[in-house]
């Protein structure tokens, strides 16, 4: 049975002092309301050793933003995947759509950064999803598929327990402008029946796909009470620990 789960990813904010705070915050108002769902927190690369000694004996768990796709090697400024393992971090989004448009990730990339964190244990939260012009243009059921197809689609059905699917239409990311519940749905079921004609329907009934772009603790609800929505992505809200519970507690 799929699990739910909310995933909040920082991007590039919080200090070390404020990644202690908002997790000490977020520890009191989480632990008020007993989450009925997986809670994850992406601080930067930079606090994930400290966030995971912080978070210890509470449900939050702690995942990085990113990994480079070689073992080790001359990357000046990467950080691997064994290095994710080695401080504890089981888990590590991978292509969002900031690291697509401002640091050049492709399907190519992504297929060799999501072999190596497999390789690794990591659990991936594989982000993907269309731009405004394609969706005006009706493309992105084709943009999606493509994504998709290019990337997780083609590994093993072993590798499928540990992949989580985040639909984040680009135009929904950060702008305020969220996608309908009945978009949601409707995409979310679309993927879900892509990874039913691949891999069959034990695989698509137990992966988790979230949505992100824009949640909210006043949309929350209405978005993941969608029968193939099983948690958000959160960017903005996940900063404040209040807002962040509210979508928590949506579940
Ligand atoms: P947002 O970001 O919630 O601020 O729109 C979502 C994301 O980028 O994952």
């Amino acid at each position: 049975m799929r699990k739910n789960i909310v995933a909040g990813n920082w991007k590039m904010n919080n200090n070390a002092t404020q990644t202690k705070a908002l997790i000490n915050d977020l520890k009191e108002t989480l632990g008020v309301i007993s989450p009925n769902c997986r809670v994850l927190i992406s601080p930067t690369s930079i606090n994930l050793s400290s966030a995971v000694d912080a978070v210890h004996g509470s449900v939050i768990e702690v995942s990085a933003q990113n990994m480079h796709q070689a073992l080790s090697g001359a990357y000046t400024g990467e950080i691997s995947a064994d290095m994710l393992q080695d401080i504890g971090v089981k888990t590590v989004i991978l292509g969002h759509s900031e690291r697509r448009t401002y640091f050049g990730e492709n399907d190519v990339m992504l297929t060799e950064k999501v072999s190596t964190a497999l390789k690794n244990n990591l659990e991936i939260i594989f982000c993907f999803g269309e731009l405004l012009e394609d969706r005006k243009s009706e493309n992105h059921f084709k943009v999606v598929e493509s994504q998709l197809k290019n990337v997780v689609l083609a590994l093993d059905a072993s590798a499928w327990k540990n992949i989580v699917l985040a639909y984040e239409p680009v135009w929904a990311i950060g702008t305020g402008e969220t996608a309908s519940p009945e978009q949601a749905q409707e995409m979310h079921a679309f993927i879900r029946s892509l990874v039913n004609s691949t891999y069959g329907k034990t695989i698509a009934d137990d992966v988790s796909i979230l949505y992100g772009g824009s949640v909210k603790p006043s949309n929350a609800q209405e978005i993941f009470s969608k029968e193939d929505v099983d948690g958000g992505l959160i960017g903005g809200a996940s900063l404040n620990a209040i807002d962040f519970t509210g979508i928590v507690s949506a579940f």
